[in-house]
């Protein structure tokens, strides 16, 4: 809250004529601030018209007024950064992306092939080689998303109108300035940093190239899964066992399972059998023996039996390594 010694935009105009002043480089520098707020900080200036920016004495500019502030949570920020990239780079793909992750109802009507399609004709349309876009193609490009029936949050819709108003103001500050292309333009240069061109170039081997479309897309579709859940919008269907190879794991599982338990149920009844005295004689006791008794019979017959099951049981595991 202190007090600032200058002119306000649209007053200036004297003196930026007058002073010889760069007034392409106060547009960047305006520009670049704005959209630092908007991409990187979160809290931005929602009105910068003329009146509300300030060309101080010694050159420099400034921002009065924050009547009007608008607040982007990260994911926002996010969106609209890659967003910004998507339209640097004139991606359908990227834009389509971008896109969704800003809207609220994140699901398209009419299907995401065709939003896509559509995407790639308005960037055929307004971001063509030698073509002058305007801030204005935004509101084009809203106007046909909600046809797409997306909704997007209030603070959106704010982020653009300051755009525009903002494009007015460049405009004073210098007559001709492309808000659009200088803002690709700075837009390429933040990648740049992110990518490092110098490292990326060295990596880029055939090889690497002949995976990138793949690669390309397999981060977009994880991204939108875990900013699903991250918004908490993430939803599943699953049938417990629906697929056919499913129940014949669980039925053959179960049933080796019954297999061996009866095996070792056998096995140790076998044993006490075997072991046990009485029982009625099958053949009468020779010298030296105690004779054989039902028990002896069912004991040893059992323990075959056991065996056999458990024989296959190891036989099923080692054949179906499971
Ligand atoms: N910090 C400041 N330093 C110098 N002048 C200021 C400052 N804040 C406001 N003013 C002057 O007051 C005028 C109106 O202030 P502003 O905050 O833009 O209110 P409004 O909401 O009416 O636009 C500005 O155009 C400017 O001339
Ligand atoms: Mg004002």
């Amino acid at each position: 809250m202190e007090y600032l010694d200058g002119i306000s935009v649209r007053d200036a105009e004297p003196v930026l004529a007058e002073s010889g002043a760069d007034r392409h480089g106060l547009a960047c520098v305006l520009l670049g601030t704005v959209l630092r707020q908007v991409m990187l900080e979160g809290t931005f200036h929602a009105d910068p018209h003329p009146g509300n920016v300030l060309v101080l004495r010694d050159g420099q500019l400034a921002l009065i007024d924050f009547g009007s502030v608008g607040r982007l949570d990260p994911l926002q920020q996010a969106a609209l950064r890659r967003l910004l990239l998507a339209v640097a780079r004139r991606n359908p793909a990227e834009l389509h992306d971008s896109l969704l992750d800003l809207a609220q109802a994140s699901r398209p009507a009419a299907g995401d092939d065709l939003l896509e399609r559509t995407l790639a004709q308005f960037i055929a349309q307004h971001l063509g080689l030698g073509m002058v876009p305007d801030i204005a193609m935004f509101n084009t490009l809203f106007r046909l998303l909600t046809d797409f029936g997306l909704v997007f949050p209030p603070v959106i819709a704010t982020v653009f109108r300051a755009m525009i108003t903002l494009e007015g103001t460049l405009a004073r500050l210098a007559p001709g300035f492309q808000i659009v292309e200088e803002t690709r333009k700075m837009a390429a240069s933040w990648l740049g940093e992110v990518l490092g061109p110098a490292s990326l170039r060295e990596a880029a081997t055939d090889e690497v190239l002949g995976l990138l479309p793949v690669l390309r897309r397999l981060p977009r579709r994880f991204d939108r899964i875990t900013t699903s859940l991250e918004r908490g919008t993430l939803t599943t269907s699953v049938r417990l066992l629906a697929d056919e190879r499913d129940r014949q794991f669980v039925r053959s599982m179960a049933g080796r399972a019954v297999l061996a338990f009866l095996g070792a149920a056998f096995g140790i009844i076998s044993v006490m059998l075997i072991g046990a005295r009485g029982g009625p004689l099958l053949l009468p006791a020779a010298a030296g023996t105690g004779g054989t008794s039902l028990f002896h019979v069912f004991g040893y017959a059992g323990l075959f039996f056991s065996l056999v099951l458990i024989l296959r049981v190891i036989i099923a595991i080692t054949r179906e390594g499971i």
